[in-house]
């Protein structure tokens, strides 16, 4: 099922939003990360430049066949090869990859679906033990130009509660500015 207010706006406008190469190494991408997980990669705009950083392969994941076409012209004519497309519904079905496949997972723009724990569980899944997870959401804020409504939307603290539910950990020093409508955060996989 397609996450609520998961709509997109034009390709220039969402890119304008995003200082996306700054925002990866805020949040703790590094080149010595191997393998990413991006849950719903949309025009891929944080899957080129995470591709250009890593040293592994990037899922990037998407129910939409027209964002996944869209990400692969993006990849293509950025020259890259490490990019392994898949068409999936991940609430319904999840990633379908192995446990701790992933040294990070981005979940960018996404936490808001209707039971936001399973999801945060999957990514997990997904992790190594010592693995990063990356968030970004809009800025709690009914003034932001897009966004989903505010009914939906999660404040930070409200993110982190359901982060720690689903066994992570904050990194560094916990919420992060991205300006001018967005915060992130990177959490570690707990060691329970
Ligand atoms: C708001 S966009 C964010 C895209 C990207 N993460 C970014 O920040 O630029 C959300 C994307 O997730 C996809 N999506 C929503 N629900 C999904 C689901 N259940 N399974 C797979 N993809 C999903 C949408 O098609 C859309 O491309």
């Amino acid at each position: 099922m397609k996450i609520r207010d998961s709509g997109m706006p034009v390709e220039e406008v969402w890119a304008s939003f995003f200082n996306p190469k700054t925002t990866l190494h805020t949040l703790e991408l590094t080149s010595a990360c191997h393998n990413v997980v991006e849950f719903g990669c949309g025009y891929g705009t944080f899957t080129v430049p995470a591709a250009r950083m890593v040293s592994g392969t990037v899922y990037a994941l998407d129910l939409e066949p027209e964002m996944i076409s869209c990400t692969q012209a993006c990849v293509d004519e950025a020259g890259l090869t490490n990019v392994q497309f898949i068409e999936r519904d991940f609430i319904a079905d999840g990633t379908g990859l192995a446990d701790g496949i992933a040294d990070y997972v981005m979940l960018f723009n996404i936490l808001h679906p209707e039971r936001p724990v399973d999801l945060l569980h999957e990514a997990r899944r997904n992790l190594r033990e010592g693995g990063v997870l990356g968030i970004i959401h809009w800025n709690y804020d009914a003034t932001t130009p897009r966004g989903p409504d505010m009914q939906f939307r999660p404040r930070p603290e409200q993110i982190s509660q359901w982060a720690e539910q689903a066994g992570f950990e904050r990194l560094g020093d916990g919420l992060v500015d991205l300006p001018p409508y967005h915060y992130g955060m990177a959490l570690r996989t707990r060691a329970d």
